[in-house]
This record gives C-alpha cells, sequence and structure tokens, in this order.
C-alpha cells in the first residue's frame, strides 16, 4: 500500500505561502486513500494525479538599474547579469563613487553607472558590480569549479576574457580581466563546457572559427569552420549566436541558419550533416529562434543496457528575408510558427515538426526539472536586432516532450504585462520559478521610448507545477549523501526526501533530475542540460521521509564537469533544487 500522510500547517516542500487546503483536496486524498486500500496497482484512476494544467503566475521582482542582456546563475544561488557598456548610463551607479574613462566610447566617455549586477533571489536585492570593458553581446560558461568565464564582446572588449569567481552571499567579489585572451573576435558567439573542462567559442559576427579556453598551449590557434561560413546569408548572417549542444559520444552538435553538423572538434572534422530543417524559416541571429537538447534519460546506461539517446528541439525563427524587410522597409512580417525535433543518435535522424499555438521570434526556450519546456519572451513579428520588431508576445507557452497526442503537447500560459522584446532574458532558478529580465530594442537606454521602452526589471514566472493544488505532492530534498554535495561519475548516491502523499502511479513515480545552469543570451540557453539519473530503490524511512538511490551520470562526456541543480520530481511535480558537483 502507498503510504501517505497529510500535514496542514507545514510548509515543508512548499515553493511559497502557505497551503491551503481545499475540499478538493480533501476529496482528493480521500479518494487517494481509498483506492490505495484496495491496491494501489491495478485501481489507479489516473485523473486523480496531479496535472499541471493550470496557467501559472508572474511576479514582479525588482528593477535592477539595468538591462538584463546576459545571465548566469552562478552556484550560490546569485545571478550574474551584465549588458553592454556603450549604451548610455545605466540607473544603477557604479560603487564607491567610482567612473570609467573611455574615449572610444560612442555613448559616453566619462560613465560613473555599472553595466552588470549580482542578483540574489533569495534576499530579492542586487548589487552593482563593475566590468571594464564592453560585454556587448558576448558568450559564457561556468567552469567545473563553478567559476563563470565570459568571453569576447564589442571594441575593446571582443577579445577579452573575464571571470567572475563567486564568493557568497555576503561577499563582494567582482570581474576579473585576464591578460590571456581570445585568438580572434568573438561577437555573437556561443560557447559550450566540453567533457574535459574546457569551453569551446565557436562563430561570431565574420568569425568563421572556434577555439578553446584554457588553451592548451600558448601557441593554440583559432581553428577555420568552413561550415560558419557557408551557413552566413547576405545582409542578413542568420547563423550568429549558432546552437551548440555536447552530446553523449563527445560530438557536438551545430545548428547555423537552417543547418547542423555532427562535430568532432578535436579533430576539426564534420561527421554528419544533418538533413535541413524543413520550411524555409531561418533559425539564427538575426531570424533568433532558439534550441534545446531534450532531457537525457539515463536509465538502463549503468548497466550497459542502452546508450543515451540525444534529441534536439529548435523553436521559433523568422522567414528568410524577413531582416531585410524590416531593417530597410519597416514591414514587420509573421515570425515561425514552427518547431522541429531530430533525434540525433537514430540511424537516420529526421526532423519531425510541430506547429506552436502562437508565432513567435526572441523565444527563450527553458528546460524545466519536470522535463517540460517553456518558452516564454520575444515577438509576433520582425527580427532580432534594433527597432526590428513589433507586437511582443506576453504568453508563455509550455510544451510537453512527452505527451503521445501532438495536440495535447503545448499550452498557452498566464501573459506578463512587460514586454520582452530584443536583449531580453529567461533562466530557471534552483526554486523552480522563471528569472526573466531585459528588453532593450534600442541603440542607447531610453526609457520613454513607446511601446518598449528599455526595460530594467526583472520579473518571476511561476510555471503551473509550483501552483498550491500541488502542494501535497511536491518533494522537498532533506539532503544528498554525498560528500561535500559531490559525486563522481557512475557513482551510487542517496538523496532524502519528504513528502506529504506518496502517489507513484502518477507520471513514473520518483525521478531525480540534475540540470546544468544555462548562460542566456539572444535567446539561447548556452550549456543548458537535464539528464534524469538512473533511479534505483526508493524506500520509505517514517512517515513522511523517503530515501532515493541514484546513479551519477556516467562519463564527462554525458554531464560535463561542474555544479548541477539537483531536483526530485514526484509525479511531474518537482523538489527546489539542492547544488551537487559532478567530478
Ligand atoms: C531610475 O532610478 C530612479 C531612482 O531610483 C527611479 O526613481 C526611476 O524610476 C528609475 N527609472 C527606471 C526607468 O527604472
Ligand atoms: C537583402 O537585401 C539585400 C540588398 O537589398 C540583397 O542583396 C539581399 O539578397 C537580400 N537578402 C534577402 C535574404 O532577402
Ligand atoms: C504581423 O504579421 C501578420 C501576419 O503576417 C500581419 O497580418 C500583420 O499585419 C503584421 N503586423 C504588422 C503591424 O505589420
Amino acid at each position: 500500500m502507498a503510504p501517505f500522510y497529510v500535514k496542514n500547517q507545514s510548509k515543508m516542500g512548499s515553493c511559497s505561502s502557505s497551503s491551503t487546503f481545499t475540499t478538493t483536496t480533501a476529496m482528493m486524498i480521500l479518494l487517494l486513500l481509498f483506492c490505495s486500500l484496495i491496491d494501489p496497482a491495478s485501481s489507479v484512476d489516473l485523473s486523480l494525479c496531479p496535472t499541471t494544467q493550470n496557467s501559472g503566475k508572474w511576479e514582479m521582482l525588482l528593477s535592477i538599474g539595468i538591462s538584463a542582456m546576459h545571465m548566469q546563475l552562478i552556484p550560490t544561488g546569485q545571478v550574474v547579469i551584465f549588458d553592454r557598456t556603450d549604451s548610455g548610463r545605466s540607473n544603477l551607479s557604479l560603487p564607491d563613487g567610482q567612473c570609467r574613462y573611455d574615449l572610444t566610447n560612442k555613448a559616453l566617455q566619462v560613465d560613473c553607472t555599472a553595466h552588470s549586477a549580482l542578483y540574489d533571489p533569495v534576499s530579492n536585492t542586487a548589487r552593482p558590480l563593475t566590468v571594464q570593458t564592453d560585454t556587448w553581446c558576448s558568450s559564457g560558461s561556468l567552469r567545473p569549479d563553478g567559476t563563470l568565464i565570459q568571453t569576447g564582446g564589442f571594441g575593446d572588449g571582443e577579445r577579452k576574457v573575464r571571470t567572475f569567481t563567486p564568493c557568497g552571499r555576503f561577499g563582494s567579489c567582482d570581474w576579473v580581466e585576464l591578460n590571456e585572451g581570445l585568438h580572434v573576435r568573438r561577437w555573437y558567439s556561443s560557447n559550450q563546457i566540453l567533457s574535459d573542462g574546457r569551453v569551446i567559442i565557436l562563430g561570431g559576427r565574420s568569425t568563421f572559427t572556434y577555439e578553446f579556453f584554457p588553451k592548451a598551449n600558448a601557441d593554440e590557434k583559432a581553428v577555420y569552420l568552413n561550415f560558419l561560413r557557408e551557413t552566413r546569408d547576405p545582409m542578413e548572417e542568420n547563423n550568429l549566436y549558432p546552437f551548440l549542444h555536447l552530446l553523449p559520444d563527445g560530438n557536438l552538435f551545430v545548428f547555423a541558419n537552417r543547418r547542423s553538423i555532427l562535430f568532432d572538434y578535436n579533430k576539426n572534422k564534420i561527421l554528419k550533416e544533418f538533413p535541413e530543417i524543413p520550411g524555409t524559416d531561418k533559425r539564427n541571429y538575426p531570424s533568433t529562434g532558439s534550441s534545446v537538447l531534450l532531457p537525457l534519460r539515463l536509465n538502463g546506461i549503468q548497466s550497459g543496457a542502452a546508450a543515451v539517446a540525444a534529441e534536439v528541439m529548435i523553436c521559433g525563427g523568422s522567414p528568410a528575408g524577413a531582416y531585410n524587410m524590416s531593417h530597410r522597409q519597416r514591414i514587420f512580417v509573421a515570425a515561425s510558427t514552427s518547431c522541429g525535433r531530430i533525434r540525433l543518435t537514430d540511424p537516420s535522424p529526421e526532423w519531425t515538426m510541430e506547429e506552436m499555438p502562437v508565432r513567435r521570434v526572441m523565444g527563450d526556450m527553458i528546460l524545466l526539472p519536470n522535463g517540460e519546456v517553456l518558452i516564454v519572451n520575444g515577438a509576433l513579428n520582425g527580427t532580432a536586432g534594433w527597432e526590428d520588431a513589433i507586437d511582443a508576445i506576453k504568453n508563455p507557452v509550455l510544451y510537453r516532450p512527452d505527451e503521445a497526442d501532438p495536440k495535447k503537447r503545448f499550452d498557452v500560459l498566464r501573459p506578463t504585462e512587460t514586454p520582452r522584446m530584443y536583449h531580453s532574458t529567461a533562466i530557471l532558478l534552483p526554486d523552480g520559478r522563471i528569472l526573466v529580465g531585459g528588453s532593450n530594442p534600442h541603440v542607447r537606454y531610453n526609457f520613454k521610448a513607446y511601446p518598449y521602452p528599455t526595460e530594467l526589471s526583472l520579473e518571476a514566472f511561476y510555471p503551473p507545477y509550483l501552483g498550491q493544488q500541488h502542494a501535497l505532492f511536491r518533494p522537498s530534498i532533506l539532503s544528498v549523501e554525498a560528500a561535500e554535495q559531490s559525486v563522481s561519475y557512475g557513482q551510487q548516491f542517496s538523496i532524502n526526501f519528504v513528502l506529504k502523499v506518496y502517489w507513484p502511479q502518477c507520471h513514473g513515480g520518483i525521478s531525480v533530475a540534475l540540470i546544468a545552469p544555462s548562460f542566456t543570451t539572444h535567446s539561447f540557453g548556452m550549456n543548458q542540460r537535464l539528464l534524469f539519473l538512473e533511479v534505483g530503490k526508493v524506500e520509505h524511512l517514517s512517515l513522511l521521509a523517503y530515501k532515493v538511490t541514484v546513479a551519477a551520470p556516467p562519463t564527462a562526456t554525458v554531464a560535463p564537469p561542474g555544479f548541477y541543480m539537483l531536483s526530485v520530481v514526484h509525479s511531474g511535480i518537482p523538489s527546489q533544487s539542492l547544488w551537487v558537483r559532478v567530478h
């Protein structure tokens, strides 16, 4: 019999305010009790399972004084946010009356305002950070030790590498610029952390090469990749911020414009070219769509029973010629309505196309801890670029990759009131909320522009799983049984958690997700990765306490070394995450 217990006053496992114990909930519990007394296995009524069919909610958080063009969650739970340094005065002063002097800065030669901030979601506060050179349209990754490596930018920053080393919630750490830089300029390039802990930095405006950081030796140069030249459209580009995903076999998936390859970056060899994504819509900047590596499922992997399947999903973008039309003629054509899914590990991979309920350019795709995908931000018409889009799309959309019926995969969720156009961002927080920020479709900061002013606010979206009606089903992690919250490849380890109602018959019962936090800019979450670990046994320890034993990812190509958020998911409802280091 499935053990369970109901407790009304406890806030355990609940992400927001105290649970409300409604009549409906009480009835549901009675029904659950009734069913489980008979025989939980044979008389399961799946209509009693928690469904995530509510439309979520929005909460305005804070004005941080800068527009959030780039965001990275770091293992202290804080978020490093930065913009460019040459868009004029921000609304956040540098600490201690500091100013920067830069005669090449067209907007402001003496600048006493900040263009980076450290945000703490727990206290909902931010403090200014100091970037010394221009970080405009750059890229980044977390290194295995949790240090943020930021690469490239514009002007004096185009070959810079900067680090931000987390120092705890009360520290005063700040950006450090390294002496060793990039081999070539990187503006609009993408990063991916690799199995050896290095970062590959690939592409960029007029940059048809890739390079690594750190370099193996001082002479290591950038390597030419003709695919990047071939995928560049004249006048429009449509191949910037290429989508990169490290596949479980260690090779790199590179998608640019409409084409994609399986790339062995060690040998500089294209192993395979996948079919072009069907249709004529372009998917990369400025026809900005988004891309995720769908959750990797590791069940059966440890026993060698299966290879890890890898599937990519790309959504939104703009039709060919859209940037020309908006930029030269001020005609804003409808954005792409389609998503494509391709299982890269199939013998002959093919795209499966699906239609979103709403079209979108500049949407952010976020992997949620329960394996669903959220698509948020962006516009209905036009492309990325200054003044190049109209009609903000304020409704997020939820996508369920595992739903068998294609008609039931998408849900349109509750709209925000704040348009998030070009230069907006969104990331997953450890508590399960989505942090949304930015939007500045103008050359300079412009707070009076209508209808899309430079937006300095941060906002949180609560996905449907955070709804109060799921409080009883929400696990809450007590501890991870691993020395220093650190696990090595293939290691078995256990997680203790509490749960008010254990109802394993729904949605696969208990699963455990490991989530790599993304570096997000221009609608692409670099390094975003979600693994469902191989689950061993689930033990019932006491009235409310359980223990689940899982296997850490098998190899560094499946999960590059570094910090991951660990979440226990019960019947589709995820717990808050704890940080675990994988090495
Ligand atoms: C800028 O900061 C001032 C003072 O804190 C505030 O009154 C104003 O509303 C801010 N402007 C914007 C656009 O957030
Ligand atoms: C964009 O416009 C330029 C100049 O008018 C033209 O050369 C180019 O072919 C156009 N590109 C597309 C994709 O329409
Ligand atoms: C946006 O695109 C739709 C569909 O093509 C079109 O009907 C509409 O006029 C466009 N909006 C504007 C303001 O151009």
